[in-house]
């Protein structure tokens, strides 16, 4: 199928897209505004078409649109720190992205699936969020992409459009910016600079690898029915401090040597746990358990430095400056 994929040069979108390309051989049009997070680099090895563009921009997805008979949205900011101190530009993405992008996708006729978060829920203390949990969204990130849900389902219920939703739990993986918890301990660890834990550390994510979540947004694609939401959540859970005490170990560092506790996130998340049952019944699962995808994602930032010099040495170093309040190493 000739498929768009609008922010396919970023992580998960660029997952997707080799996926898609490779194991599906799916005409892939990417249509990306190569923020500070999308890179062409992530997707060398992807036969695509690229589209430079945003989804805002009705023109840029007009064009884009042409002959394709299915648009899945990753388009968007993805951190939620930089929502707290700079919410413009999620707004914008989300919102008047989103409606754009909607009404593109409904002139061409064509089946949309959104790419959305656990965190339009919220914090959960116990238990786990079914897709009928209602939407109790905490940071300018989760209330703009809770909003972008609700036009998708509305497009469904008022315009008969084929609109689905994925939510998914925190993915990690190789080609992830390392301003994620994941990949800034990795990279941190690996030139001995200091590891950032926010308040006591025992915040929970339910983490997934992003070659799951890409196959679990496919599995909605191809199967998922019209006008309803998929969790696709991680097989494992686990509190922050676990996963950096797990990156030292895999990093080969002292434990108390690197740690240093930080000013908590405002209005942190506590927990996050998604059920994933609707989208199992589809056939999906989740294939990399936590212990397994962490060492290999180590490896991978071990072995590529090509891919993350860049990054290190250029505008990051400032952002990194200015939100953690030091200089990296
Ligand atoms: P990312 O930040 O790595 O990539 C986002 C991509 O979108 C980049 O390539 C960027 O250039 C592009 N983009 C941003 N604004 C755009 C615009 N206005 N027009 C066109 N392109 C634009 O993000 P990611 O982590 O790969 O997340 C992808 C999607 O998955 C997002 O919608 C995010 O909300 C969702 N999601 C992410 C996670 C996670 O843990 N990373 C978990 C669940 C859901
Ligand atoms: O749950 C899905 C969401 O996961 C996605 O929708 C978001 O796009 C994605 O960024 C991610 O959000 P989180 O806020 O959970 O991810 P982040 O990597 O920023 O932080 C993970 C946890 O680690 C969180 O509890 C905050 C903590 N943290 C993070 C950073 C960057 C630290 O303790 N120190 C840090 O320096």
């Amino acid at each position: 199928m000739k498929l768009l994929v609008c922010g396919g040069a970023g992580f998960i979108g660029s997952h997707f897209t080799r996926i898609r390309a490779r194991d599906f051989g799916d005409d892939v049009v990417v249509l990306d505004k190569l923020t500070y997070a999308g890179r062409r680099e992530n997707l060398q090895d992807v036969p695509h078409t690229f589209v430079h563009g945003a989804i805002e921009d009705p023109e840029a997805v007009e064009q884009a649109l042409d002959g394709v008979q299915a648009v899945v949205n990753f388009a968007a900011e993805t951190h939620v720190d930089r929502s707290i101190a700079e919410p413009d530009a999620f707004v914008k993405t989300h919102s008047l992205g989103t409606h754009t992008l909607l009404e593109g996708a409904r002139a061409a006729g064509v089946r949309y699936v959104q790419v959305s978060t656990d965190e339009v829920y919220g914090s959960i203390e116990q238990g786990t969020f079914t897709e009928e949990s209602p939407l109790a969204p905490s940071s300018p990130y989760s209330a703009t992409k809770a909003g972008a849900d609700l036009l998708v389902w509305s497009y469904f219920h008022t315009y008969g459009m084929e609109t689905l939703i994925c939510r998914g739990s925190n993915n990690y993986g190789p080609y992830q910016y390392p301003e994620k918890l994941i990949p800034l301990m990795v990279l941190n660890a690996l030139h001995g600079d200091k590891l950032p834990v926010y308040g006591d550390g025992q915040q929970v994510r339910n983490w997934i690898h992003a070659t799951d979540f890409a196959r679990g947004i496919g599995h909605v694609l191809d199967h998922g029915e019209p006008g309803a939401v998929y969790n696709v959540g991680g097989p494992d859970e686990c509190p922050n401090l676990d996963v950096v005490n797990r990156i030292i170990a895999l990093t080969g560092r002292e434990r108390d040597e690197l740690i240093e506790y930080v000013a908590d996130r405002p209005g942190h998340d506590r927990r996050y746990s998604l059920s994933s049952e609707r989208v199992r019944a589809l056939g999906w699962e989740p294939q990399v358990r936590f212990e397994e995808g962490l060492a290999e994602t180590v490896a991978w930032y071990r072995d590529n430095a090509w891919w993350w010099e860049p990054i290190r040495s250029g505008e990051y170093r400032d952002y990194y400056a200015r939100h953690y309040g030091k200089a990296l190493g």
